[in-house]
């Protein structure tokens, strides 16, 4: 007992260097090489909530269960129950192919503390995001001055430049005393479901202009939009690669409407954006030069981890004065004129996680990314010409980024879900299957540089 009858407990054993905190490293950082330099981590799969429950026992104790035993219901119980999301054939959703530079260097940031919420505390890292989010600026034609912030999603992007964009509509109207219904964003039927999330959570409406066959959202139904709803439109929301097939909309013709309507053109970005990054697909993005706000996930097809999305505004002075929280105790910060990235969104504690990509980048250098991603492109053209051939299969769309979606003739639901969960039984990849219109389908997502042809063919082969 202490003099004040308090237990003695050691309250600095979490904190403190000793052999402890010295062992508990090492097998953390052994644990993450080996997983960071493994080129065999099998694609795995889920397990049910009552498997995990018998297998892992019972870890939150008040006595805890050592790091030894807790890493080893990592390794062999819990990382095992969660898919290979960086697996070269995990081709759903939208996958993930962190860089071995990117991934390292995740670790750095934790391990270093950093906090890069203001420029006050983490100038150093703040200026190392702003070379990427301005060099990212560049190659996407918007102007000096341009920047923003690394969010933690695209869903989050989305929503904060959108309600940066109703700022901007609300300081332009309250000038003209303008006649005021419900705010609308306009956007494309094909747009990302977190389009209408954003619209949800600012209690605002979404009007999804219908497309036609290819998915493009051109600029006659912009134009119909924007004069049905006037100065309600808080903003047009262009899809630079639709996360089903990929498809860009029309943004030099969207862009053009500018010169006769006062709009806020947001550019969806969020998964193809990066492919105005290679010369194969950058005539596609004419016109991302005119956009007021743009963002781009790093953790899809810039080959960062998770979690990390580019917002930039074309005048971040928009969003800073959407964003900024006020506060007492950050007067400091609020008051100062430095540059702080959570005033430029819908946050404010921040890890700066923009670095690993930050990192990477150095590390590889801009042409390192251009082939990559540019390898993603070609064997996107390259299996949907194989498709095409094959009798039995039809595709869908032609691709024009890396996604390629078909039909295998005569399958129903239940058929691709049968294929897809034997897929992924015998651990040859995780293709889930899609829909469009009604109709299912299989879908490739392609990311991984690497991919090969040959394994696509083979799961071509297991539709036979
Ligand atoms: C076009 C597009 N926008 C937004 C998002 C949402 O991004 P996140 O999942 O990072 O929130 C996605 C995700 O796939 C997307 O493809």
């Amino acid at each position: 007992m202490s003099p004040d009858n308090t237990p003695e407990t050691d309250h600095t054993r979490m904190h403190s260097v000793s052999d402890e905190t010295r062992r508990i490293v090492d097998q953390v950082l052994d644990y993450s090489r080996r997983r960071i330099l493994s080129d065999d981590t099998p694609l795995d799969h889920a397990a049910t909530a009552a498997e995990l429950k018998r297998l892992a026992g019972v870890t939150i104790s008040e006595d805890g269960i050592g790091a030894s035993r807790a890493l080893a219901v990592f390794e062999h119980v819990l990382a095992p129950a969660c898919i290979t999301t960086d697996h070269p054939q995990f081709l759903s959703f939208i996958p993930s192919a962190p860089s071995k530079a990117a991934v390292a260097f995740d670790l750095v940031v934790s391990a270093s503390a950093l906090y890069g919420g203001s420029w006050l505390e983490g100038a150093g890292v703040v200026h190392a995001e702003n070379e990427v989010l301005t060099w990212l600026a560049n190659e996407f034609g918007l102007p000096a001055g341009s920047g923003g912030v690394f969010v933690q999603g695209g869903t989050i992007g989305n929503l904060s430049a959108l309600v940066a964009a109703r700022e901007y509509a609300r300081e332009r109207l309250d000038d003209r005393d303008a006649p005021r219904g419900r705010w609308v964003i306009v956007c494309s039927a094909e747009a990302h479901s977190s389009i209408a999330s954003a619209a949800r959570v600012m209690d605002v409406d979404v009007v999804a202009v219908p497309v036609g066959a290819d998915g493009v959202l051109r600029a006659p139904e912009v134009r119909a939009a924007l004069e049905e709803h006037g100065d309600r439109v808080i903003a047009v929301v262009a899809t630079t690669g639709s996360t089903n097939f990929g498809t860009v909309d029309d943004v030099a013709g969207i862009a053009a409407l500018k010169q006769e309507f006062d709009f806020w053109l947001h550019i969806d970005g969020a998964y193809g954006l990066t492919a105005m990054l290679s010369p194969l697909t950058r005539e596609l993005y004419a016109g991302v030069e005119a956009a007021d706000s743009v963002i781009v996930d790093p953790h899809k097809w810039m080959f960062a981890p998770y979690d990390a999305c580019a917002l930039i505004y074309r005048d971040p002075e928009t969003g800073r004065r959407a964003h900024t929280q006020h506060a007492e105790y950050l007067d400091t910060l609020t008051e100062a004129a430095d540059w702080s990235p959570s005033d430029y969104a819908a946050q404010l504690t921040r890890r700066p996680r923009g670095l690993p990509l930050w990192f990477s980048l150095a590390t590889y250098g801009a042409t390192a990314y251009r082939e990559s991603i540019g390898h993603a492109i070609q064997l996107a053209r390259r299996i949907a010409e194989e498709i095409a051939k094959r009798p039995g299969l039809t595709l869908v769309r032609d691709p024009q980024l890396s996604v390629v979606v078909f039909e295998r003739d005569g399958w129903e639901r239940a058929d691709y879900n049968r294929w897809s969960d034997r897929l992924l039984a015998d651990q040859q990849a995780f293709v889930v299957p899609s829909s469009y219109n009604g109709r299912p389908n299989a879908r490739f997502a392609i990311i991984s540089p690497l991919t090969t042809f040959e394994q696509l063919s083979a799961i071509l082969d297991t539709m036979e």
